[in-house]
C-alpha cells in the first residue's frame, strides 16, 4: 500500500536523496535502496538560482514513475518560483512537493521586480499543491529564524529543515537547526512530519531522532556506501 506522509510511521522514514546516487543507473540505484529498506526517495530539483547548482526536472521524475510504479517520489523544489512547477510535477507523478519559505521572504516577491511576479502567498501555493493530489511541505534553511514559519506550519503535511545550506550534497550537518526541530515539532500534530534534510548519517540520525524529525534524507550517506550496505545503513539511520 502506497505511502501516506499523513499517517504517523512507528519508526523515523529514511528517504535517500537521488541527488548522490549514480545518474547513468539512476533506476537501478533507487530501486536498489528501496528493496534495502527505504521508505520514500527524496528527489532534489535545482534551478541553479535559488542555489547554485542544477539539477532536474519533471522529465526525470516521470521516467522515476514509469520504472518504479509503487516508489513514494518526495520532491524538493530548490527554486525561485515554486508555483511555476506544481502542475508539472503532479503530472509527472510526484506524490508529494515540498517548497521553501524564503521566496516568500523576498522583498521583491509580488512587485513585479522578482521572478515571483505575481505575488507567493505560501498558504494560496500549499492549497494548490494539495489540489493535485499531492501533500505538501514547507522546508526553511538554516540561516533563516524558524519565527518565519512557526505560524504557518499547522497549515503542511510536512515541514522539511535544511541542516545544511541547500545545493549540494556531502556537506557537513549543521546541529545548530536542532532548536528549531524541538521549536516547529512542539507545535505539529501527529498527521505532520517533520523531515531533517543534509548531512545526516549515522554519527548525526539520532540526534535529528531525538530532538522531533520521523523523516530522515539521507544522500551521501546511504549512496556513497557500498552497495551491499545499503540495507544496513538505512536500518542504522532509522534507529
Ligand atoms: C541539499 C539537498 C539535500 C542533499 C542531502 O540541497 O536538499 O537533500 O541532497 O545530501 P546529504 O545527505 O549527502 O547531505
Ligand atoms: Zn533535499
Amino acid at each position: 500500500m502506497r505511502l501516506d506522509l499523513r499517517h504517523p510511521a512507528r519508526k523515523p522514514l529514511v528517504a535517500p536523496s537521488i541527488l548522490s546516487a549514480d545518474f547513468a543507473r539512476l533506476a537501478d540505484d533507487c530501486r536498489g535502496v528501496l528493496e534495502a529498506g527505504a521508505d520514500l526517495l527524496h528527489v532534489d530539483v535545482m534551478d541553479g538560482h535559488f542555489v547554485p547548482n542544477l539539477t532536474f526536472g519533471p522529465a526525470l521524475v516521470e521516467c522515476l514513475r514509469r520504472a518504479l510504479p509503487e516508489a513514494f517520489l518526495d520532491v524538493h523544489v530548490m527554486v525561485t518560483d515554486p508555483g511555476q512547477y506544481v502542475k508539472a510535477f503532479a503530472k509527472a507523478g510526484a506524490n508529494h512537493l515540498t517548497f521553501h519559505i524564503e521566496p516568500v521572504l523576498d522583498p521583491r516577491a509580488g512587485t513585479g521586480k522578482s521572478p515571483l511576479s505575481q505575488g507567493y502567498d505560501p498558504r494560496r501555493l500549499a492549497d494548490e499543491v494539495r489540489a493535485t493530489g499531492m501533500t505538501v511541505g514547507l522546508a526553511i534553511n538554516p540561516p533563516t529564524p524558524v519565527e518565519a514559519v512557526l505560524d504557518l506550519v499547522t497549515e503542511f503535511d510536512l515541514i522539511l529543515v535544511m541542516s545544511v545550506n541547500p545545493g549540494f550534497g556531502g556537506q557537513a550537518f549543521i546541529a545548530s537547526v536542532l532548536d528549531k526541530v524541538r521549536a516547529i515539532r512542539a507545535r505539529l500534530r501527529p498527521s505532520q512530519r517533520l523531515e531533517m534534510d543534509g548531512g545526516i548519517g549515522l554519527d548525526t540520525a539520532s540526534d535529528a531522532r531525538v530532538a522531533g524529525c520521523d523523516v530522515l534524507v539521507a544522500g551521501s550517506a546511504v549512496f556513497g556506501a557500498p552497495r551491499d550496505r545499503w540495507r544496513d545503513v538505512i536500518q542504522g539511520l532509522r534507529g
